[in-house]
This record gives C-alpha cells, sequence and structure tokens, in this order.
C-alpha cells in the first residue's frame, strides 16, 4: 500500500458530495460545507427544492468555490448527467442536515430529487445526519425508515439530545460539524493503511488523591493522544483512547476509556493492549501517589504538611506482547540520550521525545517538534509541526514496522 504525505487538511483532494435537506437546521449545512472545504476536500453542495427554502445555493458556491446543483432538468448544468457523475467521483456522501422526507425517499428507492438519486447512483460510503423535530425521529414510520437505511449500510450520524426549533427540549439536532466532519474522515480513511488493525493510545495526565478534593496532577493536555488517536482513525484503525481527566472532545469513532489514576490507567491499558496491534503511550501517568489519601479533606493548620509519596507501576514497561510499543519521553535537558536509555528501560520499538521546554511544543500546544528515535538506534529529527500531522509521522513508522514484523 503506498503512504501518503499527510497534512493538516485531513481530506486533501478527497471529493464529498454534501446534501442538503428541507430542515431547519440547513444554515448549520452551510458551515459543514465550510469546514470540509477547509480540510481540503472538493465539496459538490446538492440542494433538495425544500433545502432552498431555507438557504441559498449562493451560501453553499461561495464557500466551496463550486458550481452547486439543484435542477435535476437543468440544461445549463456544468455536468450532462449529474447525478451520475457526482455519485461516481465521490468518496463519500454526506447528507446534512437529513429531513424525514429524505429519508423516507432512500428506504423507498425514489429518485425524484437530486439527493436522492446522488443516493441511488453511488457506491461511496454515504453518511445521514437527520434533524428534525423530536416527535417526528420518535415516529415509528421514520424509526423503520432510519433502519432500513442502516442495514443497507448507511451510517446515521446522530441526532444529538438539545434544544429543537420548536422550543421542546429532545432528540432530534443535527450534530455538530466536528462530528460530522469526524464522520466523513472516518468512512474515507476506512480502506486505509490501517484498516483491520487496532491502535491503543493514552492521553492525558493522571490524577493521585492526596484527599478527596486535592490531587497531584501534571501538565499534559491529552492534545498528543488525541491527534494520535485521530490520525489513527483517519488511516481506518479501530482506536482505543485511554485517557487520564482531558478537557478535550473524544474523536468521532474512537472507543474512550476514562480513568483518573496511574493504576487505573495500567488495568485499563493491560486490557486495551490484548490483541492490538499498537500501543502508543502518549500520556504522562503520575510517577508517585500518595502512600495514603486522606479520607476526609485534610483541613489547613498553619504547620507544614509532608506527604509521603510512593512510586507507581511503569505502565508501559509492564505490557509486553506482539504489538508496537511506542513510548514518549517529555525532557527538560539531554534529550536524546535520555530518551535512548527509556527505550532499553522499557523495552519499547519507538520513542518521540520532545524538549518540553523549546517553544512552540509540548504541554498544551498544538504543534510540537520532536525525534523519532528507534530501538534499532534510527533516529528522525522532524521540524515544528502540527500534532496531528506528528501523529502520522509516527504512524508511518509503527506501519513499516507492521509490515517488517509480517
Ligand atoms: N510511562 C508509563 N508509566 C509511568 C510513567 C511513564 O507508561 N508510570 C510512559 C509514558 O507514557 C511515556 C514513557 O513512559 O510513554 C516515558 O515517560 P516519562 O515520564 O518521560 O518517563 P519516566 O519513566 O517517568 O522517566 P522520568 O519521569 O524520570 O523522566
Amino acid at each position: 500500500m503506498t503512504t501518503r504525505a499527510w497534512t493538516d487538511r485531513p481530506l486533501e483532494g478527497r471529493r464529498v458530495v454534501l446534501g442538503v435537506t428541507g430542515s431547519i437546521a440547513c444554515y448549520k449545512g452551510v458551515d459543514v460545507a465550510s469546514k470540509l472545504t477547509q480540510a481540503g476536500a472538493l465539496v459538490d453542495v446538492v440542494l433538495t427544492m425544500s433545502a432552498q427554502q431555507f438557504v441559498t445555493p449562493l451560501s453553499f458556491r461561495g464557500l466551496t468555490g463550486r458550481p452547486v446543483f439543484t435542477n435535476m432538468y437543468d440544461p445549463q448544468s456544468p455536468l450532462a448527467e449529474e447525478h451520475v457523475m457526482l455519485a461516481r467521483a465521490a468518496d463519500a456522501l454526506l447528507i446534512a442536515p437529513a429531513s424525514a422526507t429524505t429519508i423516507a425517499r432512500m428506504a423507498q428507492g425514489m429518485a425524484d430529487d437530486m439527493v436522492a438519486l446522488t443516493y441511488l447512483a453511488t457506491t461511496a460510503p454515504v453518511l445521514v445526519a437527520p434533524a428534525m423535530d423530536g416527535q417526528m425521529w420518535a415516529h415509528d414510520a421514520v424509526q423503520a425508515n432510519v433502519a432500513t437505511v442502516r442495514e443497507r449500510g448507511v451510517t446515521i450520524v446522530g441526532p444529538a439530545e438539545g434544544r429543537l426549533a420548536s422550543g421542546h427540549m429532545g432528540l432530534g439536532r443535527l450534530v455538530e460539524t466536528e462530528t460530522l466532519l469526524g464522520a466523513v474522515r472516518a468512512a474515507i480513511g476506512a480502506k486505509g493503511d490501517y484498516a483491520g488493525k487496532r491502535v491503543v493510545v493514552s492521553a492525558g495526565g493522571t490524577q493521585e488523591p492526596i484527599d478527596p478534593v486535592r490531587y497531584i496532577g501534571n501538565r499534559s493536555s491529552g492534545k498528543m493522544g488525541v491527534a494520535i488517536a485521530e490520525a489513527a482513525r483517519d488511516r481506518g484503525a479501530r482506536v482505543t483512547l485511554v485517557c487520564g481527566p482531558i478537557a478535550l472532545a473524544t474523536p468521532y469513532g474512537v472507543d474512550r476509556i476514562d480513568v483518573k489514576t496511574t493504576a487505573d490507567m495500567a488495568e485499563a491499558v493491560r486490557i486495551a493492549v490484548e490483541g492490538a496491534d499498537a500501543l502508543s503511550m502518549a500520556a504522562a501517568p503520575a510517577d508517585f501517589r500518595s502512600a495514603a489519601a486522606a479520607d476526609q479533606k485534610i483541613k489547613r493548620t498553619g504547620v507544614s504538611l509532608a506527604v509521603e509519596l510512593v512510586p507507581n507501576p511503569d505502565i508501559i514497561a509492564s505490557v509486553s506482547g506482539a504489538f508496537v510499543k511506542v513510548g514518549f519521553a517529555a525532557e527538560t535537558q539531554h534529550l536524546r540520550e535520555h530518551a535512548a536509555a527509556k527505550i532499553a528501560a522499557k523495552g519499547l520499538d519507538l520513542i518521540v521525545a520532545n524538549d518540553v521546554t523549546a517553544p512552540a511544543t509540548g504541554f498544551a500546544h498544538d504543534t510540537n517538534q520532536v525525534i523519532l528515535i528507534g530501538a534499532d538506534g534510527t533516529s528522525e529529527e522532524l521540524p515544528l509541526m502540527s500534532k496531528y500531522v506528528v501523529a502520522h509521522r509516527i504512524l508511518d513508522r509503527v506501519a513499516a514496522m507492521l509490515e517488517q514484523r509480517r
């Protein structure tokens, strides 16, 4: 399999047909078109007649820089047989928002508008993001249609719960744009070089309680681990993300296991790596825990307090198996030496070393500058780049190791 050079635009050169159908959530479809375009996709928007009651083709045209398709009988159309041409060229068809009527058309195999036609004519993955009133969504007829299209391989994304246009709370909101982008990336990436592979990633710092309200923690934001989870998902991997308390959303399609302490993380990782192809330990597990965490809040007395710390287990050193083991070394000095020592001490195949004192690298940044050092002594110094692209460079190395082991 040829590896592609990943950039910060994960959908670079991919063709996405965005079907927009009649719903008050149409205005969000405009944002979806914009974000897909920013992610590098060539976005062909198809609007139903009802959608045009809510939004105009011009908004989509302006954001995607491409013709918008609205009329299947248009003699001036840039494409001779629009629905077939669009459907054949697509890497994915996303229908967002999808109305109850459009889902019914799909279930029935109707071909009386451009969105329904494109659905029938494509072999690309199809994603449907419903948006409607909660009562409508709950109706047996809608649920039966949803079940039918799902059985035929369509991925239903959402709907989300929250405030609906009627003012009522309920299930029926279009999911967030970020979720839709994740779903499209996952669908397009499903046949990537990690298809059929399972990757375990840890992220964030762990917290060791001192008493019920205080803990020992560290500055890890979880961004590097989440970037690896996203990147692996974009290449077709099944991903398990084991994380300490972090303030980041779970990437679409990734299984997340939340933990607090290093002991919890050790247990979760031990279970998750069974049968996995790779473990990427981007987390910063606390190395020490309180010897005896207090049951009640420790009161201020004005005198100093000593907390006895005992060592925690080294998670990555304690797991072994056929999977590729990737460790991280966040150092403040003697980067290469310390990182190389960790390869031997922890039985790693690869270590990702970074100097956390350098500008724009390490904790909480979106960028990182790392050296990839292999157990075979090879090292690769990467320039400052986004954590997402760093993640792909790590995955490139892991993919090569997996290939060698076959
Ligand atoms: N690690 C781990 N379990 C721990 C501590 C660290 O699995 N209890 C993993 C980290 O996730 C990382 C690698 O080991 O992938 C190196 O972490 P680091 O904190 O740099 O190493 P330590 O062994 O803790 O060494 P030191 O803190 O002394 O530099």
